[in-house]
């Protein structure tokens, strides 16, 4: 597999948290920029790239022909993620126990499966549109974790049971989880974005 980080940068005020951006299926280090500067005008922005490629489109772990998951790709991807952020916020000064996460799809998949199933250094997030990737439970503390997930109800990817289960993983271990539903497909909507906002304005 390829070992290098392809990541982007975007200075901000660096007294404010790094936001980190994960893409979804298809995307790339950069391309949530939109998105993170309508929530987080100010902060400064660091996006990863995920090194898996599914017919040329990036992702953060393997997913098969048929939809299926590669569960044990998954658990060493996301080990490599975590050895990226910790060496890009190494590289550029960056508060990794600060960062905001910003995932959208495949992206906001990673960030969850990271907080139920290993020990990031993050505690807040914005998770567009994430489901439960590995049906584990899970035996996090994730007390002090504060996150937004979105659900739209026209998803053709996500299941309302899905993301329930995900929203209750999260619940019972004790995270801080505001979850929006909404009358929608996968995409990011405005209504969404909306929402995210003004979670962000009452973060604490
Ligand atoms: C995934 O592969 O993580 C989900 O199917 C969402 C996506 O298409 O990225």
């Amino acid at each position: 597999t390829d070992q290098t980080i392809h990541s982007a940068f975007f200075p901000g005020d660096d007294q404010l948290a790094p936001v980190l951006m994960l893409h979804g299926t298809g995307g790339d280090e950069s391309d949530l920029l939109p998105i993170a500067t309508f929530l987080f005008p100010q902060h400064p922005k660091l996006g990863i790239r995920g090194r898996i490629r599914e017919n040329g489109a990036n992702r953060y772990f393997i997913r098969h022909d048929h939809g299926d998951f590669d569960l044990a790709n998954l658990s060493q991807e996301t080990d490599w993620l975590l050895g990226a952020i910790e060496s890009e916020s190494q590289r550029l000064h960056l508060d990794a126990k600060r960062m905001i996460v910003l995932g959208f799809s495949n992206g906001a998949n990673v960030a969850a499966y990271a907080w139920l199933h290993k020990r990031p250094p993050f505690r807040t997030g914005i998770l567009l549109h994430p489901m439960l990737i590995d049906p584990a439970s899970t035996t996090a503390n994730l007390d002090d974790v504060q996150a937004f997930a979105s659900f739209g109800d026209v998803d053709p990817l996500i299941t309302e049971r899905n993301f329930n289960q995900l929203t209750q993983q999260f619940t019972i271990a004790g995270a801080n989880l505001t979850s929006f539903k909404n009358h929608q497909s996968h995409r990011p909507s405005q209504a969404e974005l909306a929402a995210a906002r003004n979670w962000v304005q009452h973060l604490t």
